[in-house]
């Protein structure tokens, strides 16, 4: 009796776990692919991979497409600072926000100069850009940094400047709060309203184990919040109200507003976009009531989801990464790289098994192991979701993180978070 009953409950166990089992049964087999055997796709009639001298480990690429200005974060730091991936090696570093004006033939990214209000150059130290956005009406340039100090989300203005001159953001607040924990990406509604993501619960700058468990076993620790900032002529230390939206998501990451009614949200270790309706809130309530999410429904890709965006035709792009075990043996690489090139630079020796792993090193940078997955999403008239590939494997542009799309140009941007350059494919 005993014995029928405990089988039960087994077998009712086994039923009620087998989505979260056969998740990670399908992961495993994801994370053991190697690029070699991934399906290579390039869908682009043309492309190139630009500026591979100057551009390096640049995770996030947003078009601000009224001015076809391109806004790039790059942090060549973060081969020794990644509070994502979990380097932690030299924080020192800071990362530098790029502007482009991807078609005139003639522009390169410039740096944009980041200034304090009246004193002059700002974050020049311990800035570690992840996620951006631009909220073009109002001239708001938002960053995520993982700083050192603890993670922040830093307010600036800008706009973009072709003419004379530097390209000039100006500080306007930094925002601590206890709820921006793990920020990720994030994407305004207003000025003053924007959505962001933790990624994780655990954080594995201070607890490794459980944030390696949390990323392995797909554990729900990541959230959707809303923050609410002070309008622009507050006090530089007003503080803002943060709420939570959307809790128990997987490796919370990319976030973008598909249409003004809908909101979608990649799960990086569920491998997934979910659509949620954006509910704004009750008519003459206050301007800093958040909105809320409720869930819709959930797609499923052949690849660990990094970013996403929209494009001008309402297409999700998305960015992912196809094989785990690429990416952690590139991240691996960087680290013993840098300490490698640490050692000499303090005048030691390598020895000959070190001298041929710096070779590798360099080899390594020209032509990065992780592989880019990037896909186009769109959902039929009955709702089902339509992948297309763009572009899949390492031959060409490794490390996907972010795609991004100019529609009525033509143009396809792929941004590497380990990679050199950025892809430029026309379609
Ligand atoms: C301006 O910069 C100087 C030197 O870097 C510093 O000592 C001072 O505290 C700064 N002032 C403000 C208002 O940040
Ligand atoms: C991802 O892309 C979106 C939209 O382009 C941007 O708002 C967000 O900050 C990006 N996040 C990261 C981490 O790259
Ligand atoms: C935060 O919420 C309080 C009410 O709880 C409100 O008075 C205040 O204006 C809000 N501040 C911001 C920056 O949203
Ligand atoms: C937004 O997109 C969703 C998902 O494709 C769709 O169901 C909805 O009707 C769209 N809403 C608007 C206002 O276009």
């Amino acid at each position: 009796m005993l014995g029928k009953l405990s089988t039960a409950v087994f077998l009712g166990l086994v039923a009620f776990l087998w989505p979260q089992i056969s998740l990670l049964l399908e992961t495993q087999k994801l994370s053991a692919i190697t690029p070699d055997k991934l399906t290579k796709v390039n869908a682009f009639k043309e492309h190139e991979v630009k500026f591979r001298d100057l551009l390096k480990n640049c995770e996030d690429v947003i078009l601000v497409e009224e001015q076809q200005v391109a806004l790039l974060s790059c942090d060549t730091g973060r081969d020794n600072w990644n509070t994502v991936m979990g380097t932690f090696r030299d924080p020192s570093g800071a990362g530098v926000l790029y502007q482009w004006f991807y078609t005139d033939p003639d522009a390169v990214p410039s740096p944009i100069a980041l200034e304090h209000p009246t004193n002059g150059s700002y974050f020049t130290t311990d800035f570690h850009p992840l996620g951006i956005e631009y909220h073009a009406p109002s001239g708001t340039l938002f960053v995520t940094n993982h700083a050192a100090h603890g993670p922040t989300l830093e307010i600036l203005s800008f706009k973009p400047w072709s003419g004379f001159g530097r390209a000039v953001a100006k500080h306007v607040r930094t925002i601590r709060d206890p709820s921006i924990w793990t920020p990720n990406s994030l994407i305004p509604l207003s000025a003053t309203s924007i959505l962001l993501t933790n990624d994780h619960f655990f954080k594995i700058r201070f607890n490794r184990p459980l944030a390696r468990t949390e990323t392995q076993l797909a554990l729900p620790g990541g959230n959707v919040v809303h923050v609410s900032l002070p309008p622009a002529d507050a006090p530089a230390d007003a503080p803002a109200n943060v709420t939570t939206l959307a809790r128990g998501i997987p490796f919370c990451n990319g976030i973008a507003l598909l249409n003004s009614s809908t909101v979608a949200v990649a799960s990086t270790t569920r491998r997934s976009v979910s659509l949620y309706e954006l509910v704004p809130p009750p008519a003459g309530s206050p301007a800093w009531t958040p909105p809320s999410l409720s869930f819709r429904t959930e797609s499923h890709a052949p690849a660990f989801l990094d970013n996403i965006s929209t494009d001008q035709n309402g297409r999700l792009l998305v960015a992912g990464h196809p094989s785990v075990g690429a990416l952690s043996a590139t991240v691996a690489q960087r680290i013993t790289c840098n300490e490698l090139r640490a050692k000499q630079a303090s005048g030691a020796n390598l020895d000959e098994a070190e001298h041929a792993t710096e070779k590798e090193c360099d080899e390594e940078e020209k032509h990065v192991k992780a592989a880019t997955w990037a896909a186009e999403l769109s959902f039929k008239e009955d709702g089902s979701p339509m992948w297309r590939e763009l572009l899949v494997g390492n031959d060409i542009y490794g490390s996907s993180a972010t795609v991004a799309r100019d529609a009525k140009a033509g143009l396809t941007f792929v941004s590497g978070l380990y990679e050199r350059g950025l892809f430029v494919g026309k379609e």
